[in-house]
């Protein structure tokens, strides 16, 4: 008989759940021909590849010890000095001591639970959410209640009738997670007036705001500007916002190199958890995103990138429009990698899954990302790093696949 080990199990590693989007990737793999938009992967060819060559033989020859060294748990002196004036161009006022790089946004995300939750601790998330951002709070046992969202972002009035609610029955409220600029999974870009409303409830109601903003740089349409994308942090004088930025979407997640810019107090206990979960994050990897920001790598090819997932998503959204509308009609996004919606008739888009897969496509099914249970209809659709000309054709089989659903269920 197999050991299944289950005695020597935490409480946290009983309760462990992997991710949906990790499941439907394990699913996608090594299926020929499958076409997949699950995972919210950025497109391997605009990876600077001959840029981060030559800066990793520069580094290399140099022999630096930096480079291959440990490095301290903070970051990487030169890299956090990098991202302040980064930082500040986004109106984010901020020096050295308010920086903790970490190994990717997840990592943030993960320290800030271990430091600021406790079992029953409410945490805020937006409904719907990002997978990773539940997957931590909920290790933490954190009880995670959904604040509604529309168009425009987080439903204020509601913020602030959840934090009375919980409040008011003795639950220690720690702080509200979201993610503003293109959401994952909703594509969703909050307004401006939004997020300035949101920020003057938390400030009066003591909220702490958790900004998550991987996707702030991948703005496509000619109405979105710099401004739009305009952090919450960005207003924040009074230290009411921890903002986590990474370059996984537009330098490469290989470089597993993101930063928390917080409340020095805040940073300082989140610097002490990190030494237990990883000492440093690498210093190759640090080393090679500052020469790529001195160098100006990305930021002279934001325009290329935007260029590119924009084309990616009117690929997805015309062929959508082409074959499925009638059955499936998302919002278009206005940045960053998402096409997310409904299934008409509240069909679940889970049980579509399997029928997907054998159809030679994959998807996200929208439940994992809302914390009250609901959210049974929606799919998450990424068009970031399917191959450009196979999108048409994964959305055609994915229309197949919902026609037959409704052909089924109509009487
Ligand atoms: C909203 C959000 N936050 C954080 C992450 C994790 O990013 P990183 O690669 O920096 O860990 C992702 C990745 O998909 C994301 O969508």
């Amino acid at each position: 008989m197999t050991r299944t080990y289950d005695t020597l199990l935490s409480r946290m590693g009983t309760g462990l759940q992997g991710s949906a989007i990790r499941q439907m990737g394990i699913m996608a793999a090594g299926r020929a021909d499958l076409i997949s938009f699950a995972p919210g992967y950025p497109d391997p060819e605009v990876f600077a590849w001959e840029a981060y060559r030559a800066i990793a033989d520069d580094l290399l020859s140099r022999q630096s010890p930096s480079t291959l060294q440990y490095s301290p748990t903070r970051g990487l002196p030169s890299l956090i000095e990098a991202i302040v004036p980064l930082a500040q161009a986004q109106d984010i006022r901020c020096g050295p001591d308010d920086v903790l790089i970490t190994t990717g946004s997840q990592q943030g995300i993960d320290l800030l639970a271990r430091v600021l939750l406790d079992p029953g601790d409410v945490v805020l998330v937006e409904l719907p959410t990002f997978t990773g951002a539940i997957a931590a709070f909920r290790s933490a046992h954190a009880r995670l209640v959904g604040v509604r969202q529309d168009g425009d972002g987080v439903d204020v009035e509601h913020f602030r009738s959840v934090v009375a609610r919980e409040r008011s029955a003795g639950r220690r409220l720690k702080f509200c997670y979201l993610v503003p600029n293109f959401q994952n999974p909703s594509g969703t870009l909050m307004s401006s007036a939004r997020r300035h409303a949101l920020l003057q409830a938390a400030i009066e109601l003591d909220v702490l705001l958790v900004e998550d903003d991987p996707y702030g740089d991948l703005f496509f349409d000619a109405d979105v500007a710099a401004h739009d994308v305009r952090p919450i942090k960005a207003a924040d004088a009074t230290g009411q916002v921890v903002y986590l930025r990474s370059t996984s979407k537009t330098f490469a997640p290989g470089f597993r190199t993101a930063w928390l810019i917080g409340p020095a107090p805040i940073v300082a206990r989140l610097d002490v958890a990190k030494q237990s979960a990883d000492l440093c994050s690498s210093g190759l990897d640090q080393s090679i995103v500052r020469e790529a920001i001195q160098r100006g790598v990305v930021t002279s090819r934001l325009p290329m990138l935007r260029d590119r997932y924009r084309q990616r998503r009117d690929v997805m959204l015309t062929a959508l429009r082409a074959s499925a509308s009638s059955l499936f009609s998302p919002e278009t996004p206005r940045g960053g990698f998402f096409v997310w919606g409904a299934l008409r008739n509240g069909t679940d888009a889970q049980a579509l899954v399997a029928q997907a897969l054998a159809a030679g496509v994959v998807y996200v099914p929208g439940a994992p990302f809302f914390v009250d249970g609901t959210g049974t209809s929606y799919l998450r659709l990424a068009y970031s790093s399917a191959p450009l000309d196979r999108i048409a054709e994964g959305v055609s089989r994915l229309a197949a696949v919902m026609q037959a659903a409704e052909a089924a269920s109509t009487p």
